[in-house]
């Protein structure tokens, strides 16, 4: 099974600070430090760093070599990645001491995908495929329905969040990985229990899988009447930041190597655990390898 992900990519200035900086206020940062990111270039480091087939498309600017490099080290195919004469898509990241964040993305060329450049990257896939988006790059409407038209399997990591992401042909999304925030703004629930969350995105998308993290609670899964929960692992927290992407990668190469779902739940709890222990987004993504040593001695929570 190949891994079609249409993905953005970003260079991440990372600011640790004391607190959040707040309105009005102007704070000294105590370390800067510049790593390879972007949602989509995370889920794909981590898919391959899992073993996946993983093609990436999406658009890097000129300065974005980096990007580039760091895909192609995880082991990604770049057969369909553009370079284009204007910035890549970058972001102000802020990291607290205990490993929060909060994050400006500037979408860059990210946000110049056509319509053109979709169906040629379409154009080499098809059923029996998965085509894995989030909502990071423009077009994602075309690009899941174009998807879906040549019979591949929809993800959708609906991250960032945003009204528009409403609007979406969502009914044709076979796989959701969402947060409870996300989940809460996909399904029109109001309720802050995340069962209740869950109930509500099954009885909007009675056909999709449903992967609803709740952060430390772990994770919530639903299918029809298939319904599975896993929990965290006890790390110590230095860095949150591409934990969700690590998770998405690492859940949906599990089942391309055929993994049951609480397996595949089970092994990205693990892998996004370890990534949480370390710094960066991208950088922090483990390989299969560390993730099946990290089980021998991990520590459910
Ligand atoms: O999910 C983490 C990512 O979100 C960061 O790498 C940043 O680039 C933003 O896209």
């Amino acid at each position: 099974m190949r891994i079609l992900n249409f993905g953005s990519l970003n260079i991440d200035k990372v600011y640790s600070v004391d607190h959040f900086v707040r309105a009005g206020e102007t704070i000294l940062c105590t370390d800067m430090n510049i790593f390879c990111g972007g949602k989509g270039l995370n889920q794909s480091v981590a898919l391959a760093r899992a073993g996946a087939e993983v093609y990436h498309a999406g658009a890097i600017g000129t300065d974005g070599e980096m990007l580039r490099e760091q895909l192609a080290a995880s082991g990604a195919h770049l057969d369909y990645l553009q370079t284009l004469d204007m910035p890549s898509g970058h972001t102000a990241l802020q990291v607290t001491p205990d490993g929060q964040n909060c994050i400006i993305v500037c979408a860059g060329s990210n946000a110049q995908l056509t319509e053109e450049y979709i169906d040629s990257v379409l154009a080499h896939f098809g059923a029996g495929d998965v085509m894995l988006v989030q909502n990071e790059v423009n077009n994602v409407p075309y690009i899941i329905r174009q998807a879906k038209a040549r019979g591949m399997t929809v993800a959708f990591n609906a991250s960032p969040i945003t009204a528009s992401i409403l609007s979406y042909p969502l009914e044709l999304v076979d796989y959701y990985l969402v947060n409870e925030t996300e989940g809460r703004t996909l399904s029109g629930c109001g309720a802050t229990d995340y069962e209740t969350i869950l109930a509500a995105l099954h009885e909007k998308f009675p056909a999709a899988a449903i992967v609803l993290t709740v952060g430390s609670d772990g994770v919530l899964y639903q299918c029809g009447e298939e319904r599975y929960s896993h929990g965290i692992y006890r790390v110590q927290a230095v860095d949150t930041t591409g934990a969700g992407d690590t998770f998405c990668g690492f859940f949906l190469a599990s089942l391309a190597r055929g993994l049951s779902v609480p397996q595949a739940l089970e092994k990205a709890s693990l892998a996004s655990a370890l990534a949480v222990s370390r710094a960066g987004a991208c950088d922090s993504i483990p390989t299969w390898a560390e993730m099946e040593a990290f089980a021998k001695t991990a520590q459910a929570k």
